[in-house]
């Protein structure tokens, strides 16, 4: 069993392609204190990414990097990874993040991505998370805070958070249940690693009392 990081204020950088609100719960969480963390840069892969516009209004650093101007995915990445190694960033935070990552930028933060993922995972990998668990009519939905691996949605769990579905729910309410988990548990776990709590052997992680 390994630790990921010994104790630290992290260096953050949030990616982003939408609107932001898991970067807000984070930045709150720092300005209030339960967070030991600072967010250095903000980068979205949208132009229109109301993420950035947040970020600006806070005086974080926010940065459009469009893919578009790259050949390919290992040349986006390659220019992603330069921007980050600039800010010493301790953990990549995944945050409505658009994008599947490559190995380029994985080789480069090896167990230092984390993504949110609104299931519990393993079920409702992908996108629709939410209609998925709907529609297959599971009882109980969630949400999953995961280190980033080359699979989609597979990497080991940090933190999960569990919520009830309803007879009459409907994919925003249950989208709207969940949020208010994420904005619980992603700060939560980011604070576990700031904490020097997180030790991990093989798959699984465990967070340790201090
Ligand atoms: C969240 O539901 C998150 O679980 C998923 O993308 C959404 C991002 O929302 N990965 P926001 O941009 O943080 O508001």
């Amino acid at each position: 069993m390994r630790q990921l990081m010994a104790a630290k204020r992290l260096n953050l950088a949030i990616l982003a392609s939408g609107r932001g609100s898991n970067f807000t719960a984070i930045s709150e969480a720092i300005s209030e204190n339960k967070l030991n963390a600072q967010i250095k840069v903000l980068i979205s892969d949208k132009a229109e990414a109301l993420a950035l516009e947040k970020a600006r209004d806070l005086n974080i650093k926010a940065i459009h990097i469009n893919l578009r101007n790259y050949a390919s995915m290992a040349d986006y990445e390659t220019e992603l990874v330069k921007r980050l190694k600039e800010f010493d960033i301790d953990m990549v935070v995944l945050a409505g993040y658009m994008r599947l990552v490559g190995t380029t930028f994985l080789q480069a933060f090896q167990n230092r991505i984390v993504n949110i993922h609104p299931s519990l995972l393993p079920a409702f990998k992908g996108l629709n998370a939410q209609k998925q668990a709907l529609d297959y009519g599971v009882k109980y939905s969630g949400c999953t805070v995961h280190l980033v691996d080359e699979g989609m949605d597979t990497g080991p769990i940090i933190m999960q958070s569990v919520v009830p579905i309803y007879n009459d729910d409907t994919e925003e309410s249950l989208t709207a249940r969940i949020l208010e988990e994420e904005h619980k548990i992603y700060w939560q776990s980011l604070q576990f690693i700031a904490a020097g709590q997180l030790y991990i052997r093989d798959r699984q992680v465990f967070i340790l009392e201090k």
